[in-house]
């Protein structure tokens, strides 16, 4: 097996590969003037299985677009399977139709990565499983956030409280609380389908004078996460922290959420970024190793 370095996730690429031992395929890449990606393999892949490490934060679209290509290229060159390795997985937020008139998004990526060759895909905590069904060959998500509760842990914050801003990031704040061995609770958040404003109602926990986290999937806007901080300090928690896997930080979301009396943000290197402390390559290389002695 060899993996590909793919151009959104090169440092991850090489981690992984160090940690399995596996041979890197090199990218060449560009942008034409007009817009247009371009990739190249730089190395051989002929009758090997090959893992495409390439995350698809913004620019998504041209990072889909690479991602397909080099896939295709891999196959063209003799590779006997795909597997994109792709730890933020654009659109997936889309699994359904919402309101009248949209797409399944996802539906649309996961057929255009079949047709260019990819033949089986890992991702890291999706949004939703559920965007996984849409796939045409076999896609899993696996989940980071015992490797966030960790990184918390080995900074001295064990016990604290595991907040999830809404019901369908329990599971998130559940795996925290294993880790972290103390309490947790979810909020209940409500987002407006054409605005996308978010309002999350007041709850009662009992966090006065103790550290908090709010762990999500996905840092966007930091909407989600200023509402559940200011929750938070009105409850009296004395350090709140954000925690998330794929820390996109739109704008000046990381300024919001650091004024609303978050002390730090922590993200993984699923996007790489300064709050991108905890990396996904033990996680990731374990998850390759199961494929390579089965
Ligand atoms: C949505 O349900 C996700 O789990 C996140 O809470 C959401 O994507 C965060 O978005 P934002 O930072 O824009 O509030």
């Amino acid at each position: 097996m060899k993996i590909i370095l793919g151009p959104s996730s090169k440092e991850l690429g090489e981690r992984i590969s160090q940690i399995n031992g596996l041979e890197k395929v090199p990218v060449a890449s560009k942008t034409f003037p007009d817009g247009e990606a371009y990739v190249r393999l730089e190395g051989n892949v002929q009758n090997q299985d090959v893992c495409i490490v390439q995350t698809t934060s913004p620019p998504q679209d041209i990072r889909l677009m690479q991602l397909a290509f080099i896939a295709n290229a891999a196959k063209r060159n003799g590779a006997k399977k795909a597997i994109a390795i792709v730890p933020y997985l654009a659109y997936a937020r889309q699994d359904k139709i919402f309101l009248q008139g949209e797409t399944v998004s996802i539906e649309v990526i996961a057929r255009m990565l079949n047709v260019a060759g990819v033949d089986e895909l890992i991702t890291v905590n999706v949004h939703q499983e559920n965007a996984l069904s849409k796939f045409p060959f076999p896609a899993k998500s696996i989940s980071a956030i015992s490797l966030l509760g960790e990184y918390f842990v080995q900074r001295g914050f064990k016990k604290a409280f595991a907040l999830a801003p809404d019901k369908g990031a329990m599971y998130i704040a559940d795996e925290a609380k294993k880790v972290l061995k103390g309490e947790n609770g979810h909020l209940e958040k409500e987002r407006d389908r054409y605005t996308g404003q978010v309002k999350i109602a007041k709850k009662q926990f009992d966090v006065k004078g103790a550290t908090a986290i709010v762990f999500d999937d996905i840092i966007s806007t930091g909407g989600t996460i200023v509402n559940a901080a200011r929750i938070l300090k009105d409850l009296g928690a004395s350090r709140i922290f954000a925690a998330c896997v794929h820390p996109l930080l739109v704008g000046d979301a990381q300024e919001r959420i650091l004024d609303a009396g978050v002390e730090e943000i922590i993200g993984t290197d699923s996007v790489p970024s300064e709050v991108s402390k905890v990396t996904l390559a033990p996680l990731i290389s374990k998850e390759i190793r199961s494929r390579q002695s089965g």
